[in-house]
Order: structure tokens, then sequence, then C-alpha cells
């Protein structure tokens, strides 16, 4: 895939060895630009900087962005313009800052950025950021030019530092990137290239470095994550339920999730390890999109309500207590009232834990963006309502059945009143345990007292 790199021109060098420099990075988007933005910070670390949550300190500033939906891509022009002002300011005051756009904007409109916001130094790809160092450092470039070279994912993860810098005891941890589904509303197949899957020995390896500094949960992540083949240590393709196993093995990583899946991809062996590999967390985020068989088709999903259905099923058969994730886009074009009520069926059939759903927004380049039928803002708006009120129900349903129950909840960090900390239950809800701050890092059995619409509320068992 080619990847947008544009180069500054009057950069400033930063020396090898710089003393802390700030980096400010302000992360957009799915939880792989999370973790990009993570491995940033690690990429420019060597170099001296340390991160910053103010971008009024910064020296180095870095919009990692989402160009998902039309308001997505629009913040960071809006957020570029604040960024401006500041570097002007400072500039007035004698003092430099280096503006970069990473992400999946800086590859869908890397020369736009640049026309359109002059203050911007440079321009970096999801698949380029490892060679931020080498960006930085290039001076009396002509502002503007480009490398159109072809950056292949495993070019960035063989030259990303070993070393990264964990906060807790849960970490992401990339291990597909790409997409070739091609649904026809969705802008990722031309962001972030062809399916690609990293090597199980090199996710072992991350992973048991992470496990030495502490992490207890890794969330697996990918476009497509159950598409996931990579190499196995037998020279084989792996499938993800293997790739699991082989996690599960390293000692003191007791939680494994992954996210987001394809349900074309949810594999036969994958469904059988969530009956059998108790590190396997009980939650699984699988989207629909749609639960009319004729708007499936014509967003090229490539399986039907009816599969949909039955995998479900399939999984609850194997795994009682499952949590169900999804995704929903409404006002689909030619999404018609009849079309939309079979989406709030399949929603009352599947009893969500949660859910994320979306007005769909025309992204230029998709087939969608110019089919006929377009359904008026104020429709899809009402619909959306709709949607999230009945979603919203299921939550909170799902969330009170857990009262009453002992839970194996993860302690993650401080709570904001005294004493208190929050966690995570299997199922990925937040839950808030009084007298627990010293137990941080460790999986305790909490008693769950209540459950509400965003969190449960519990006390050590
Ligand atoms: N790979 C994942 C999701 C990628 S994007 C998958 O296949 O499910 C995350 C979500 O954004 C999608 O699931 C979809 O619900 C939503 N989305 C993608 N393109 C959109 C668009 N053009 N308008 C509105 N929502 C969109
Ligand atoms: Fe987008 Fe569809 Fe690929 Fe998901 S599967 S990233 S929605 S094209
Ligand atoms: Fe957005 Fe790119 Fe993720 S478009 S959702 S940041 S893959």
């Amino acid at each position: 895939m080619t990847d947008a790199v544009v180069l500054p021109q009057d950069e400033q060098a930063v020396p090898a060895q710089a003393p802390s420099r700030q980096l400010f990075i302000k992360t957009y988007g799915c939880q792989m630009n999370v973790y990009d933005s993570e491995r940033m910070a690690d990429v420019l670390r060597p170099l001296g900087y340390v991160v910053t949550d103010a971008p009024e300190t910064a020296d180095f500033v870095i919009l990692n962005t989402c160009h998902i939906r039309e308001k997505a891509a629009e913040k960071v022009y809006s957020e570029l313009g604040k960024l401006r002002d500041l570097k002007v300011a400072k500039a007035g005051a004698g003092v430099s800052m280096t503006i970069a756009v990473a992400g999946c904007v800086a590859q869908a409109e890397g020369e736009e950025i640049m026309r359109r916001q002059p203050a911007v130094d440079l321009v970096v790809g999801p698949q380029a950021y490892h060679q931020l160092p080498e960006l930085l450092t290039r001076t009396a470039r002509a502002r503007g030019e480009r490398i159109g070279a072809d950056f292949a994912p495993n070019a960035k993860f063989d030259a990303l530092p070993q070393a990264r810098g964990v906060k807790g005891p849960t970490a992401f941890l990339t291990v597909q990137e790409g997409c070739d589904k091609f649904c026809t509303f969705c802008v990722v197949p031309y962001t972030r290239g062809a399916e690609w899957s990293r090597p199980v020995c090199a996710i072992l390896e991350e992973a048991r470095a992470l496990a030495g500094q502490g992490v207890r949960e890794v969330t697996l992540l990918g476009q497509n994550v159950n598409a996931y083949d990579g190499e196995g240590q037998d020279g084989q393709p792996s499938t993800l339920a293997q790739l699991a196993y082989a996690l599960a093995e390293i000692p003191g990583l007791d939680r494994i999730r992954y996210t987001t899946s394809h349900p074309n991809d949810m594999s036969a062996d994958l469904i059988a390890a969530h009956g059998d590999l108790g590190a396997l967390m009980p939650y699984l985020h699988l989207p629909v999109q749609s639960g009319s068989d004729r708007i499936l088709r014509l967003m090229n999903r490539k399986h039907g309500r009816g599969r949909y259905l039955e995998l479900i099923d399939e999984i609850r058969r194997t795994r009682p207590d499952m949590a169900i994730s999804g995704d929903f886009i409404v006002g689909f074009p030619g999404e018609t009232d009849r079309d939309f009520e079979d989406t709030l069926d399949l929603v009352r059939r599947v009893r969500y834990a949660s859910a994320f759903s979306f007005m769909y927004s025309p992204r230029p380049g998709t087939p969608a963006a110019t089919m006929a039928g377009q359904v008026p803002e104020d429709v899809s708006r009402e619909r959306l309502h709709v949607l999230q009120a009945l979603l919203l129900e299921q939550q909170a349903a799902f969330n009170a059945a857990q009262g009453g129950r002992t839970l194996p909840v993860l302690v993650e960090k401080k709570g904001r009143h005294r004493r208190q900390a929050i966690g995570r239950s299997p199922y990925l809800q937040s839950v808030h345990i009084e007298d627990a701050d010293h137990l941080l890092g460790q999986i305790v059995a909490v008693e769950i007292v209540s459950g509400e619409q965003n969190s449960l509320t519990g006390r050590l068992a």
C-alpha cells in the first residue's frame, strides 16, 4: 500500500541524545490507533521525548487521526487550527513546535492536509510511523515533498523497539492489520491496506515482555482480528484460536480478549476455544451493521441476518454467559422503515451487552457514497435515537443481571473516592470497589452489589 509521508522544509534537527523534550499525542478513532499512539511514544523515547498531556508545553505534537466518519475527519482540521495559533504564539516567544498528522486521515488525504493547514510540518501514515525519528531529524527538506514508497506493515513492526511504556495491568497488542472485505460504506480497506497478520513468535515476544511489566490482560487488536493467519512456530499459518492457546501459556497473562471480529471469520475452532480456554474472556464484539438482508447485501457484508443469528446461537451454546457487543449503522442508502424494523428485531433477539451505533456517513471514494436512496438526516437521526434507546435498555439489563453474583475482577486503577478502585469484570464492565486501592494489578473476587447503566458496584468477597 502506498503510504503518505510528507516531509518538512524547515524542520529543526533533534540531536540523538536530546535532553527531555515534550511530546503531546492526541488520539482519535479505534483501539488500533491507541496502540499506534503508544508505539509512536516508544519510537520517540530514545530521542529524549517524554509524553505530556499539555500541548502548550510540547515541542512535538502528533494528531493520530481517524477517517471513518466525516465528523471524525473534520475534528482534525479544527484541532489543527488551534494548534496553528499555539505554534504562532510560541514562535513569537522564540520557541518552536513541530506538528505532525498521523493515522488514517494522513493516509487518506495527506496532501490536502498540507494544503488546508500549512502549519503542519509532516504527515505520516499508519504504516510509516516507525520512521518518525528519521523524519524528525531530517532537515532542510522541501515542504510538501512526499515519499511515495510502499510500506508493508512487517517493515514497521520489525523496526519498532521491544520496550513498551505500559501504564497498568491491561494492554493492547496489534496482531493483524488491514481489511480485504470492502464493505461499501467503509474507508478502512483504503486507509489501512490489505489484511496482514504478524507472525506468532513476534506476538509472543511482545506479550512476554508485557507480562514481565505486570500486564495481566491483553487485548489482541486487528481490523479483522479473527481473520488472523500469521505464521506459526511450525511455519504453518496459525489461527487466532491457536494464537490464544499459545498466549495463555505465558505466566502472568491471565486474560485474553480480541477485537474486532467479522461474522464470516468466526471459525469453529475459535468458538470452541471459548468453551475450553479459561483465559479467553466471555466478551465478543461481533458487528452486524444491519438486521436487514437487503441492506446487508447493499453493504457487501457477505453474510445475512440468519447466519449471524445462527452464529450467536452457536457461541451461546458453547459459552452461555457470553456478552455480545456489536456495531450498527442506520440510514444506509436505501434503508426503509421496514429494513430498520428488521434491525430492531435482530437486536431484540440477540440481547446485546453493549453496542455502538452510528448514523451513516458518506465517505468519498466508497461505493455507498454515490448509491441511490441517500436517507435524509432527520430520518437517520430518529432511527438512531430509537435504536440507541433499545441498546441502552439492553445494556442496563445486562449490567443489572450481574447483581448478587461474585465475579473475578482485575483491579486496574484508583477510583475517584478515597481507597476506591476501578476494575474490569470478565464481561468488560467497569466495577467500582470500595477499599481496594491496595490491590492494583490483582484479580480478586468481587461480590456485585448492583449494576447500573455504565458500570457495576461491588465489594471484596
Ligand atoms: N472492522 C470492523 C469495524 C471497523 S470501523 C468491522 O468490520 O466491524 C468501526 C465501525 O464504524 C463499523 O463497524 C461501522 O459500524 C462504523 N462505520 C464504518 N464506516 C462508517 C460510515 N461510513 N458511516 C457510519 N459508520 C461507519
Ligand atoms: Fe470496514 Fe467492513 Fe472491513 Fe470492517 S469488515 S473494516 S466495516 S470494510
Ligand atoms: Fe478510524 Fe482508521 Fe481506526 S479510520 S476507526 S482510526 S482504522
